[in-house]
């Protein structure tokens, strides 16, 4: 990327959801889940999808008290503007004979346009999972093309270039401890 070696926090804006507020997220996101799957007959799954949920899933896992497991995908959505649930491309897919036993919740560290999860949602019911049911760290309604509501969300957020806690700009900032706003001068060049 030709910068060499620079600090990530001296590129932030401003911090949008500091440490101790992603704490409570994800607390509050556990508490979801451990009360509404209480009494769930069938096997749990978190499926985490790739890369962006990979903070959040490692500390919300933590604090599930209900027997779980977990596992991965990773899709790529296509198209910008006219982006339809259909463009989205499975990468690393969900390899189960089980499918029919198993609640999943899906988690993502954010929705944004609701492309993804529109798709995975449908995709894995098709599939015949036992049930679906989709938790996101942050959530920015206001950039919805599809309609697509998460069960549950930990911080709404307002339509920012957010960073950090398992979120990139270029593959970079994913490991900052907090959400924040990129300058505008770091994505403008
Ligand atoms: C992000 C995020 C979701 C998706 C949400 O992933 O993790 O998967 O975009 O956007 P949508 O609601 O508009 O579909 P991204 O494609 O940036 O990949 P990454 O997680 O590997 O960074």
């Amino acid at each position: 990327m030709g910068k060499g070696i620079f600090s990530l926090d001296e590129d932030i804006k401003k911090i949008l959801v500091t440490e101790e507020e992603v704490r409570r997220a994800v607390k509050d996101t556990a508490a979801w889940i451990n009360r509404t799957y209480e009494k769930t007959e069938g096997r749990l799954l978190l499926l985490g999808i790739l890369k962006g949920s990979v903070v959040f899933m490692g500390d919300l896992m933590k604090h599930i008290t209900l027997p779980v497991e977990i596992d991965f995908m990773k899709v790529s959505s296509y198209g910008s503007g006219t982006a339809t649930s259909g463009n989205v491309n499975i990468i690393l897919d969900l390899m189960r004979k089980d499918i029919d036993k198993i609640n999943i919740i899906i988690v993502e560290d954010i929705v944004d346009s609701g492309v993804t999860l529109s798709y995975l949602v449908e995709y894995l019911k098709h599939k015949g999972a036992k049930s679906v049911a989709t938790c996101t760290l942050l959530d920015k309604p206001s950039r919805r093309k599809v309609p697509f509501v998460p069960d549950h969300v930990g911080v709404e957020v307002p339509d920012e270039f957010v960073v950090g806690y398992g979120l990139d700009y270029d593959e970079y900032y994913r490991t900052l401890p907090y959400i924040g706003v990129l300058k505008e001068e770091v994505y403008q060049k």
